[in-house]
């Protein structure tokens, strides 16, 4: 297994040019089951999720073509016979329950397994069941799967989700498309990657108003058609390389990267100390001073503060001027980072949902084991400011997020190299 070597070696300056976002790729894709047209993404990002969400859509009986080096990829769902989404494919990324509400619509039958409990928590799906039922699907567990049944089709429905999951959300949406009637979905997610969602389904002849609010009003058809849409820019990945010039210092230009999706994270940066301004290809980012100072985090929903860059923002107050207190109120199990960054010589007191992070000089470089996607980047940022070097073990959950993470850093100055096993 791949590790990640980081000698922390001062300032980084250029540019980082930002990949299509991995969340909005993972349900643009299972959209090509609402259709028997064809449906093409461009801006795909490279990653292990969606080469594993490529798999669960081929096992359905969907064709994935991937095309120049993997940036486009071309589905089709003509041929897609299969209702069944096998606990072998889903047990990899509990974004495979994505293909719940398109496979409902489009057999009025669905048998998807269970995702399971993940290393930041419990993350059921009471939600997209609720939902679903209220649209008239009959669901039961099984074996560990999901069965899920709509004899005569969908129906519109007026929903209100008890939180506004974003999963729940897509799943919903998708499955609307293709009901009899008008759904209105309250209490909704607003992320981008929804908007992202119901941009291509609209190309694809959707009718949906709302989106980006808490009210989606999806309007139902015979049938969807094909389109090419473009993936949008990742927000997160934009956010985690905006905290590498906090951590080592210098001014990164970030291209592609797009301010107005960052919500609540910007206005953070600014309070720390990180100077953040539009540039005519993306964002470009800086220090203010030398320190960074100490601010007080809690993740919430779009577009508050996104639990997805709150590890990373953790590896940034290791070393800021002051105390930081993060609350994490999105997932239950999010902190664990936070022994890793200890190793390093951070200080954080962890009490529940609450990190207590007060700010030393500097951080030393050790060996860390990285134990779900944001953590393992968040020891690379940290890695980035620390005396020494510093190797993080278990890459595999960076390569299901991150495309190509050594050689973006490594492009703006940082000292890091992948070394395989046998390496
Ligand atoms: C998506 C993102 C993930 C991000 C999260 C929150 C993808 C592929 N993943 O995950 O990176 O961290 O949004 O922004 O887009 N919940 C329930 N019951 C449900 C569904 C969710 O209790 O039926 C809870 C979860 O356990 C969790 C919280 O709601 O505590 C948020 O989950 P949700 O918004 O559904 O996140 P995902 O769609 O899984």
């Amino acid at each position: 297994m791949d590790r990640i070597v980081v000698r922390g070696n001062g300032p980084l300056n250029g540019q980082i040019a930002i990949s299509g976002a991995k969340n909005a790729c993972l349900t643009l894709m299972p959209a090509t089951l609402l259709s028997e047209e064809p449906l093409t993404l461009t801006n795909a990002p490279r990653l292990s999720d969606i080469r594993t969400m490529a798999t669960l859509l081929q096992s359905l009986g969907a064709e994935v073509q991937t095309m120049q080096d993997g940036k486009v990829l071309a589905m089709s769902s003509h041929a897609a016979d299969t209702h069944v989404a096998d606990y072998d494919i889903v047990r990899k990324m509990r974004a495979s329950n994505l293909v719940l509400g398109p496979l409902l619509a489009r057999h009025g039958h669905a048998v998807v397994s269970l995702p399971g409990g993940c290393a930041i928590g419990a993350r059921p799906m009471d939600i997209h069941i609720a939902a679903l039922e209220e649209m008239g699907a009959e669901i039961e567990l099984k074996d560990g799967y999901l069965h899920a049944r709509a004899a005569r089709g969908l129906k519109g429905a007026d929903i209100t989700l008890r939180f506004a999951s974003v999963g729940a959300t897509e799943n919903v949406v998708m499955a609307a498309t293709l009901a009899k009637g008008t759904t209105v979905l309250r209490n909704a997610a607003r992320e981008p990657e929804i908007v992202d969602l119901v941009t291509c389904l609209r190309k694809m002849g959707a009718e949906i108003a709302g989106e980006g609010t808490d009210t989606i009003t999806i309007g139902g058809m015979d049938r969807l058609h094909g389109a090419t849409h473009p993936v949008v820019a990742d927000r997160i990945e934009t956010g985690t390389y905006m905290l590498a010039p906090a951590i080592a210092g210098g001014e990164v230009e970030l291209l592609g990267g797009r301010i107005d999706l960052l919500g609540a994270f910007c206005e953070k940066l600014d309070a720390c100390g990180i100077d953040v301004a539009e540039t005519p290809g993306g964002l470009i980012v800086k220090r203010r001073n030398g320190r960074v100072d100490a601010v007080n985090v809690v993740t919430e929903i779009f577009p508050g503060f996104p639990t997805d860059l709150q590890a990373q923002m953790m590896a940034v107050m290791c070393t800021a001027d002051g105390v930081s207190v993060l609350e994490e109120r999105i997932f239950e199990n999010r902190f664990m980072h936070a022994p890793e960054l200890v190793r390093m010589g951070a200080q954080i007191d962890v009490q529940g949902g609450t990190a207590t992070v007060t700010g030393v000089d500097r951080l030393k470089g050790a060996p860390v084991m990285a134990t779900d996607l944001r953590a393992s980047v968040s020891l690379i940022l940290a890695a980035l400011g620390a005396e020494g070097e510093t190797v993080v073990n278990r890459v595999y959950h960076l390569d299901r997020g991150y495309e190509r993470v050594e050689e973006k850093l490594g492009a703006v100055g940082a000292d890091i190299e992948r070394v395989s096993e046998d390496g």
